[in-house]
């Protein structure tokens, strides 16, 4: 069928996070950026595809909800609507939020492994292990600290048990191929590597069943196993696309554009995931972009340390686009960075409150003295900002940001020099041409912030758009 949308495409997901418990500043930040870069291809005119969701199978679900005293499907149907109504709170609009309890994705996933065992690469095994409930992975021994799961300080429980393996091992040199040469992109270039050098040892195989998992979705071919989570996980980026019921929709989004995921679950978005694509004969996904881990207050961010950011109450507390700037400012995109409210309340402040809102707040009461509310036709800004928004298409959000805020500085203090209030009194033409140069900075600036601050834009640009623009309301409010 002809295509009907002649659009560039972007179709950019996010990890589908696990409902073990409410949404954490980590699955924010990566959504978050997620969101930017659908608004921005939005605004671009491409046909964007955002695709975020929940992981709600396996033991770690099916432990929470016994803890929670709930039976496992009442319990995450409470937890999803959690993160679907926090992404709702900092001003996130995917285009589709997927559930892999949902008939749409259990029977996709039933097709892809059926698809797997018809490759041939797909055998029946012993396998003795050391599994990490937190992680829901195999550990090696290698990657344990004092017999411990290094992420979750937990003892990993020894599992002796029949499975079914995939031959990941024949994908060694395909991979290492594809990657180097960027067929698969793997950003940053620190991941690249890791990946890179991860390949170099040689892969081994992996097991794609497990037998004593509870509330995961049976395997089709040998019912007494369940199939493993990670891989009914991955392909909800293939089913949220009609990989088995909509053909049409699916050669239109497949592959994926941009698979964005934490630093920590690379192996399973570089490696497993494209071998097992390539293995049922579908296009491994265009690019993966890792972000780094946050710590407070130079500690790593746990629930027995007491140090767990609610993203969600920050942004009921200050406002969602405050959180959204924030979290994209304060930490350059694929680093590790430190984060903590006194950092994001001084942000707030200095860069929010005193920088940008400011600007608008004087701006706006100055076009009302002395222009009488009327900023007619905007002459050309006399910043060219289009940089920031090229840092911004490219995940470099903080070094965008920066050279936005440099221009709100610049503005500020030509305000402070000149001092409108007393030039109107002898050259009032002169005021009138650097108040009209203002705003038509300001309106540039609203318009390339609508990615990161959508309402907060929004503000600006309806206040700027007005015919009588009056003093307005302040942006933040000082805490
Ligand atoms: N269910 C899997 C993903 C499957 S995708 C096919 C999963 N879920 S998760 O809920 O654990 O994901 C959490 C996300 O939050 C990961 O992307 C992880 O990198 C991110 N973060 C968790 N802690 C973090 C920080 N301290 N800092 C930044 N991000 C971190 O993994």
């Amino acid at each position: 069928m002809a295509k009907t949308d002649e659009r560039e495409k972007f179709y950019v997901t996010t990890p589908i996070y696990y409902v073990n418990d409410k949404p954490h500043v980590g699955s924010a930040y990566t959504t978050i950026a997620a969101d930017v870069l659908a608004r921005l291809h939005r605004q671009i005119g491409h046909d964007v595809l955002f695709l975020t969701g929940t992981a709600e199978h396996g033991s770690k679900i099916a432990q929470s909800a016994e803890k929670a005293g709930k039976e496992p499907q009442d319990f995450v149907d409470e937890v999803s609507a959690q993160f679907s109504l926090a992404w709702d709170t900092l001003n996130i609009a995917p285009d589709d939020f997927i559930r892999t309890t949902e008939p749409r994705h259990e029977k996709n996933v039933v097709a892809f492994f059926n698809k797997l065992k018809d490759s041939g690469k797909v055998y029946e095994g012993d396998y003795e292990g050391l599994y990490c409930i937190g992680c829901e992975a195999f550990k090696k021994e290698s990657e344990l600290v004092d017999g411990l799961c290094p992420l979750h300080k937990t003892k990993p429980d020894l599992v002796k048990e029949k499975n079914w393996f995939f031959k990941l091992s024949d994908y060694t040199e395909q991979l290492k191929d594809r990657i180097s040469n960027n067929d698969i992109q793997i950003l940053p270039k620190e991941r690249k590597n890791e990946i890179l050098s991860f390949l170099e040892q040689g892969l081994e195989d992996i097991t794609i069943s497990r037998r004593t998992a509870k509330f995961a979705i049976p395997l089709p071919w040998d019912p007494e196993q369940t199939i493993y989570v990670w891989l009914d996980e991955l392909f909800n980026y293939c089913s949220a696309v009609g990989y088995t019921d909509d053909q049409e929709k699916f050669q239109q989004y497949w592959p994926a554009d941009l698979h964005l995921v934490g630093k920590d679950i690379i192996k399973f978005h570089c490696i497993y995931w494209p071998a097992l694509l390539l293995a049922i004969g579908e296009k491994p996904p265009k690019a993966v972009y890792a972000h780094g881990f946050f710590t407070v207050n130079g500690q790593k961010i746990s629930k027995t340390l007491g140090n767990v950011i609610d993203p969600v109450e920050w942004a009921q507390k200050y406002s969602p686009d405050a959180v959204r700037y924030f979290l994209l400012r304060e930490v350059p995109f694929g680093q590790d960075g430190d984060i903590s409210e006194e950092k994001f309340v001084a942000r707030y402040n200095g860069d929010l409150a005193n920088g940008l809102g400011n600007l608008f707040s004087r701006l706006t009461n100055m076009v009302e003295l002395y222009l009488d509310g009327d900023a007619g036709e905007y002459p050309q800004s006399p910043k060219d900002l289009s940089a920031a928004t090229e840092d911004f298409a490219n995940l470099n959000f903080s070094e965008g940001l920066v050279k936005i805020w440099e221009a709100i500085a610049w503005a500020n203090q030509l305000i402070d020099k000149s001092k409108p209030w007393e030039l109107n009194k002898t050259e009032p033409e002169k005021v009138k041409e650097l108040l009209l140069q203002l705003v038509a900075l300001l309106y540039d600036i609203a318009l390339r912030l609508s990615p990161i601050m959508p309402e907060i834009s929004n503000k600006i640009r309806v206040a700027l758009e007005t015919e009588k623009i009056t003093k307005a309301e302040p942006l933040f409010a000082r805490k």
